[in-house]
């Protein structure tokens, strides 16, 4: 393993202007739940990162549970089909489940995500994500809380990858083309 900055274009967000982001969602999700025992849903593997840096930005309390669904594989362009790999632990009937998730790219695996957790009758089912790019959204997702808006590039860190690898980049980079190519 070489060094992540070696292979990227450019750094879209550092890990500080990504700190004061999810300061801010924090705020407004405290403020949103307050008195709501929210449930947390991160979609593994890409929301890790967010997740556990959003959570510990609450002041509230919040229970967490994880999906795993994965639609991009080894490649750089979705594949259409959402693969169900894990299912959540929990019922979420009746309770207030806030999706969060790394990316908003076109807008498969949420809106499968969404229509998937909506049968199972929450209290309310709202979604969180980092990231989101509006060029490439085919489908009309209700996004509650948006980190940031970015161009359509192939970007990796924090927790978005690249066939597995990049997770771990603190920032957002965007991906030498010369990698993937
Ligand atoms: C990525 C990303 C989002 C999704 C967004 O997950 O983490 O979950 O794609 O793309 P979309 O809006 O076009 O559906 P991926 O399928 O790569 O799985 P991973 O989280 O395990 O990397
Ligand atoms: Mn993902
Ligand atoms: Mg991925």
């Amino acid at each position: 393993a070489d060094a992540i900055a070696d292979d990227l274009a450019s750094v879209l967000y550092t890990p500080e202007q990504i700190r004061e982001r999810v300061v801010v969602l924090a705020g407004q999700i405290d403020k949103d739940y307050a008195g709501k025992d929210p449930l947390l849903v991160g979609v593994l593997n890409g929301a890790v990162m967010i997740m556990a840096d959003l959570c510990r930005e609450l002041s509230i309390d919040c229970e967490m549970d994880w999906m795993a669904v994965s639609s991009y594989g080894s490649g750089t362009k979705s594949s259409g089909v959402v693969r169900f790999l894990k299912d959540l632990s929990v019922d979420i009937h009746d309770r207030h489940v806030l999706v969060v998730e790394d990316i908003i790219d076109t807008g498969l695996t949420l809106s499968w995500l969404l229509s998937n957790l909506a049968s199972r009758q929450p209290a309310s089912l709202e979604v969180a994500a980092m990231f989101r790019k509006p060029e490439a959204v085919r489908t009309t997702i209700d996004c509650r809380y948006i980190g940031y808006d970015i161009p359509n590039e192939f970007v990796v860190g924090y927790g978005l990858d690249y066939d597995g690898h990049y997770r771990n980049f603190k920032g957002l980079g965007v991906l030498r083309p010369e990698v993937y190519s």
